[in-house]
């Protein structure tokens, strides 16, 4: 796959991203001032995790936005598992907390993921949980699926995303519509006891999307 150029806009965001520090405490990851993933959301990326690969016995992850690697903590046994983290302090604080106790092969990729390229059909499943610029979420989600999801999941393969709230945007509905021969939304709600003293995020409501690609598995 060939990738995608990085607009000036995304060039800014991430030269910015990596030039704030990565921490982890015990309530989770920070860039900078900003917590960006909650150890509290380990359930909800449980749930991503089972509806991503149920059915699939080893299956091939990507993972887009490897953050604190709540996600990855939650995979069972997969055949591999490759993310993409354009942070380098936050690969390596995953590498030292998830990664460098995985039993499959983890490659993970340095750069974000408009610049990665990335074999065609090699993915069971896909969970892209990045941080795009402000505006540009549902700009990015299409290009993603388009250019990447799409060409790199096998047929039969799943896409989820992280999505807070109870809906989903017509803007998403319509790429997903687009592209995927289906796809569900399954809701999560964070227990109110489990909430972080510092949650920055808008709602403790979550859904879980699964798209499945057209084709022959
Ligand atoms: C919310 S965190 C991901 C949390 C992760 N799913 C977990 O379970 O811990 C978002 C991550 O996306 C990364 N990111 C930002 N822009 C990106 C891009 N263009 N490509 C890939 N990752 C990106 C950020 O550096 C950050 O680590």
């Amino acid at each position: 796959m060939r990738p995608p150029a990085l607009s000036d806009v995304h060039r800014r965001h991430i030269a910015r991203l990596r030039a704030q520090p990565a921490t982890v405490d015990a309530e989770g990851l920070r860039i900078g001032a900003q917590y960006v993933m909650f150890f509290a959301e380990a359930d909800l990326m449980r749930e991503h995790a089972l509806l991503l690969t149920r059915g699939c016995s080893r299956p091939r992850v990507l993972e887009v936005g490897l953050g604190l690697g709540v996600f990855a903590t939650q995979l069972g046994r997969v055949d591999s598992y490759t993310a993409i983290e354009p942070h380098p302090g936050v690969a390596l604080l995953a590498h030292d907390r998830v990664l460098d106790h995985f039993a499959a092969p983890v490659r993970v990729h340095a750069e974000p993921w408009q610049l990665v390229s990335l074999p065609a059909g090699a993915f069971d499943a896909i969970m892209y949980d990045t941080w795009p610029p402000d505006g540009h979420a549902d700009a990015d989600f299409a290009q993603f699926v388009a250019q990447v999801a799409i060409p790199c999941l096998r047929p039969g393969g799943r896409l989820s995303f992280f999505h807070s709230g109870t809906s989903i945007s017509p803007a998403r509905r319509q790429v997903l519509d687009r592209h995927f021969a289906e796809w569900t939304t399954h809701p999560y709600t964070m227990p109110a006891e489990q909430t972080p003293p510092h949650w920055t995020k808008p709602t403790r409501d979550f859904l879980i999307p699964i798209a499945t690609k057209g084709g022959n598995a």
